[in-house]
């Protein structure tokens, strides 16, 4: 899919020849004289295009426009979040097999925020799944078209977003394969081929080098799989070698059956989805490929199955970690902290500005926070602060959650310097927690992405979240914010 930003006023749309025209009409819409602004400003008064953000009004091939479909959307004040439910609601009357060339023209001057969110909501509403179906149905969108009167002027924006679009995509598809096709080696080798880019490097490590390096608790996760553990380091080199890297740190647990906690079995397949954090930080390099920051980044994943066979790790076991802290497995299914520990003390050796972990870590944080925001933790303010700014910028909204030392209380045991979980209350706060004993060399943040990565039921798939968030945060250090 082919993006495209054009200066464009309603008289150019008007002569635009594609399948579906989306014109955003704000609701503050002052017709010109043409005939599309007419027809616009008539559907207004009429009240047949209602003005509530993400009313739609569906015309075929009306004499005032060249497009075959013309879909009315209100964006009420045009802001981003507005944008975003005019087009989805725009595309969800428009989406069909003809649908090649789509043209989303705004008919008033465009914020850049609207343009990024018109730009991610059209990848978003046709993204399509294809990898295992036999007969595969890829999107049918080939051009979009974004017009605006001051289209120019959006450019730094309209670029980034579609670069954040690759990211977002890439990060969704390998989410949404199935843990049979994307093991861990699979991801090994996802982030080797993005080292193609000569800005990108990788280093895989295996079993043999993952016991070397001491890491006893990612080790022990991986000991009841048959599938063979990876460590995945990439590095993003866009500065200086002397310039101090941020590092992000991605869950990959390509299966999560809990291990001999075993999950309960209605929905167990989504814990396929449980190497979202890994699959944020593949997309987030493939956009830094693309945008060729002033920055270095590293990426670290650690991948494994949780599953269960004889050597399965057992309640009550005690493995040291690559820190040297012994930690008491009292419950299995709480593995994502066992194997994020060890890559947060791996990560130490870059020296940091910052380390961002990012995992589905807790289905505690989907009680407390749903669908909408990511869960943060940090323990800076002014790495809170930029976090939650990027998730503004972005749409990719987080919710900053605190890491008072009381909350570390559940985590003691007599049998270790730890135990990997505590009770059942504040439960991705007592995980943060776990991890922040880890993490105590550089700054750090982790975001508990348990209910943002994906989404249930009929439009169940991974939505490429948070991207969007760590791209604007890793940018906005490299303009020194
Ligand atoms: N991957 C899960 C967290 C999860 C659950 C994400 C549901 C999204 C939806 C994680 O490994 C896990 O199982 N966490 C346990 C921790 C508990 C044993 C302390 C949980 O949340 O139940
Ligand atoms: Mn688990
Ligand atoms: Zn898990």
């Amino acid at each position: 899919m082919n993006f495209e930003l054009k200066a464009m006023d309603l008289v150019a749309a008007a002569d635009e020849k594609c399948d579906v025209l989306v014109l955003l009409v704000p609701k503050s819409f002052k017709a010109a004289k043409d005939d599309l602004s007419q027809l616009v400003g008539a559907a207004l008064k009429s009240g047949d295009l209602e003005t509530g953000v993400g009313k739609v009004l569906s015309l075929y091939r009306p004499l005032q426009a060249a497009g075959v479909r013309v879909v009315l959307a209100s964006v009420g004040e045009g802001g981003a979040r507005e944008v975003r439910s005019a087009v989805v609601a725009a595309l969800g009357v428009a989406k069909s097999a003809n649908l090649k060339r789509l043209c989303v023209c705004f008919a008033a001057p465009a914020q850049e925020a609207a343009v990024r969110a018109a730009v991610l909501a059209v990848a978003d509403a046709t993204y399509t799944y294809t990898f295992s179906k036999s007969k595969p149905q890829p999107r049918t969108v080939q051009r979009v078209l974004i017009g605006a009167r001051n289209a120019a002027e959006t450019k730094t924006t309209f670029d980034r977003a579609v670069a954040i679009v690759s990211g977002v995509e890439l990060a969704k598809e390998w989410a949404n394969r199935p843990a049979n096709l994307a093991t861990p080696k699979h991801l090994g080798s996802a982030a080797q081929d993005l080292a193609k880019h000569p800005k990108i490097e990788c280093t895989v490590l295996g079993p043999k080098e993952v016991a070397k390096l001491g890491m006893g608790s990612f080790m022990a996760v991986a000991q009841g799989s048959e599938e063979p553990l990876r460590f995945i380091v990439l590095r993003y080199n866009g500065a200086a070698k002397t310039k101090a890297p941020t590092v992000l740190v991605g869950k990959g647990i390509t299966f999560d059956s809990g291990g001999i906690s075993i999950k309960p079995a209605p929905d167990m397949d989504e814990m396929k989805f449980d190497m979202s954090g890994a699959a944020s930080v593949l997309g987030t390099f493939k956009t830094l490929g693309l945008l060729k920051p002033a920055i270095n980044v590293v990426g670290l994943i650690a991948a494994c199955e949780n599953l269960i066979n004889g050597k399965a790790v057992k309640p009550g076991d005690v493995v040291t970690s690559m820190s040297g802290q012994t930690i008491e497995i009292l419950n299995t299914d709480a593995e994502g902290r066992l194997i994020l520990c060890d890559a947060l003390t791996y990560a130490e050796r870059f020296k940091p500005t910052a380390v961002v972990d990012i995992a589905t870590l807790t289905g505690a944080c989907v009680i407390a926070l749903g669908a909408v925001r990511s869960g943060m933790f940090a323990s800076q303010d002014t790495l809170a602060q930029s976090l939650s700014e990027a998730g503004d910028r972005s749409q990719d909204l987080c919710w900053r959650m605190p890491l008072d030392e009381e909350y570390a209380e559940g985590l003691k045991t007599n049998f270790a310097d730890v135990a990997n979980v505590a009770g059942r209350a504040a439960g991705s706060v007592t995980a943060a927690k776990f991890l922040q004993r880890f993490a105590d060399k550089y700054p750090w943040a982790h975001l508990d992405i348990a209910g943002s990565a994906w989404k249930s039921g009929a439009q169940k798939g991974a939505t490429g979240r948070p991207v969007g968030l760590l791209v604007e945060f890793l940018l906005a250090q490299a303009h020194g914010k």
